[in-house]
């Protein structure tokens, strides 16, 4: 939220550069001082989760480049040289692959804390664009990630998706050609996906920047989706409440990531991808990484033409469209309560939605035939269904719930339901003890 900054420098240092640029400031007034809602549960942390995620990425995946050789004849041996010769080049490594997959189950609960709450809503539509915008180049940066170690799951995954571009009419095989840099995945598709694999990690980090920016003006949701009125009733400043509460939640996660590491570091991967690359022999089931799969499945979900549109081509649309309804999802709500603590109706929906994309998930790892083929166009259709004909809809018909007048106003409520009343039993420490 924009308010006035309460920074005053100290020491003569301070003073100096604060006349000059005042990065202590902007750091003060956005980390210590900054007015939060005082009711932000835990779903407000992964925010910070992921911030600690992506630094993790950067320094583990800045290293293992010191040591990885981005070549086709070499890659799965130096991946084997880091894991075996170099000093906690095995950590480096699970935490690196490891740290990806808890990077995305994280980013999915920030996300659906979004939907949930409405933190996509006026005002934060930008907020909210600029977070699609990181998913988007998550998704590239991990996809182009997973090729590197060229194992067999690498190579034909690197294959299939860049397959799919074929599908578009008429420029389709000219464009797949561009991207694999020739006529078949090889040594100039890994150098390319190498490449751009160490870039865009610094661009989701610029992107972070104006997405921390974009949720400073306007300042935090909250659980009721009730905007700030008064900030002395209704905030409390962000150091040191959610400092604390932030690096509680980290400590937490990272002893998740830990657990991983440590004790099942390839629980989440594929056997497949210890096998070197062999362009010459299909692996019996190509399948993506978890995070991927929803997606995959959304892909596969499409077996019939439609029109002069080929099965191929619908999948590939309608892949692309599960990501870019995102974009205009604030266009799509029509309703003006933010929260779905208020909404009981499409609360319900909501949580179809959920369960539809775990679904989605589950079906995207099984193999593409009989009832998993069914089952996932039922899913597919209903993640479109919910953003393009629930949440346009349910905002005309549906009423909500009466929304507290204020945040302060729904903290003291639940404090007061809290509290035993007049008459109600002691609680047992409060009773005399009995004589001996
Ligand atoms: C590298 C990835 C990301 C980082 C580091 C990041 C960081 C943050 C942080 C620190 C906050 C404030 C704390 C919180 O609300 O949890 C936040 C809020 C928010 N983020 Fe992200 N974010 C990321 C990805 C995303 C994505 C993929 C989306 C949605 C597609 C998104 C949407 C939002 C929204 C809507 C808010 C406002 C929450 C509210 O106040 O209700 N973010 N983000």
């Amino acid at each position: 939220m924009s308010h006035q900054s309460t920074y005053n420098p100290g020491t003569a240092i301070e003073k100096w550069l604060d006349k000059r640029l005042p990065l202590v400031r902007l750091a003060h007034d956005s980390f210590v001082d900054f007015p939060t809602p005082k009711n932000l549960n835990y779903w407000w942390t992964f925010g910070g989760i992921l911030a600690v995620c992506l630094v993790i990425q950067i320094i583990t995946g800045v290293i293992l480049a010191m040591h990885y050789i981005p070549h086709a004849d070499m890659a799965f041996n130096s991946v084997e040289h880091i894991m075996r010769d170099v000093n906690y080049g095995w950590l480096m490594r699970y935490m690196h692959a490891n740290g990806a997959s808890l990077f995305f189950l994280a980013t999915y609960i920030h996300m659906f804390r979004g939907l949930y709450y409405g933190s996509y809503k006026e005002p934060r539509e930008v907020l909210w664009i600029l977070g699609v915008i990181i998913f988007v180049l998550m998704i590239a940066t991990a996809f182009m990630g997973y090729v590197l170690p060229w194992g067999q799951m690498s190579f034909w995954a690197a294959q299939v998706i860049t397959n799919l571009f074929s599908a578009i009419p008429l420029v389709g095989e000219d464009i797949r050609i561009w991207m694999v840099g020739g006529f078949a995945v090889d040594n100039p598709t890994l150098t390319r996906f190498f490449s751009l694999h160490y870039l865009l990690p610094f661009a989701i980090f610029g992107v972070v920047a104006l997405h921390i920016w974009a949720l400073h003006v306007p300042g935090n949701n909250n659980p009721t989706g009730v905007e700030v009125k008064d900030v002395k009733k209704d905030t409390i400043p962000f150091h040191p409440y959610y400092t604390v509460k932030d690096s509680f939640a980290i400590v937490v996660f990272l002893i998740v990531l830990a657990a991983f590491v440590f004790f099942n570091p390839n629980g989440m991967g594929h056997a497949d991808n210890y096998i070197p690359a062999n362009p010459l022999s299909t692996p019996p089931s190509i399948v993506p990484e978890w995070y991927f799969l929803p997606f995959y499945a959304i892909l596969r979900a499409i077996t019939f033409d439609i029109g002069p549109i080929s099965s191929k081509l619908g999948g590939v649309i309608a892949m692309f469209a599960s990501i870019f309804v995102l974009f205009v999802l604030p266009w799509l709500d029509t309703s003006k309560t933010r929260s779905m603590r208020y909404r009981p109706k499409t609360r319900l929906w909501f949580f179809l939605f959920v369960v539809a994309c775990i679904a989605l998930g589950y079906l995207g790892g099984k193999p593409a035939e009989g009832s998993y083929v069914v089952m996932s166009q039922i899913a597919t259709a209903y993640y479109f269904i919910f953003f393009l004909v629930i949440l346009p809809l349910a905002g005309i018909m549906e009423k909500p719930k009466t929304l507290p007048s204020s945040i302060a106003e729904s903290v003291l409520k639940k404090g007061q339901k809290a509290e035993p009343s007049a008459d109600a039993e002691p609680p047992p420490e409060a009773k005399p003890a009995p004589a001996q």
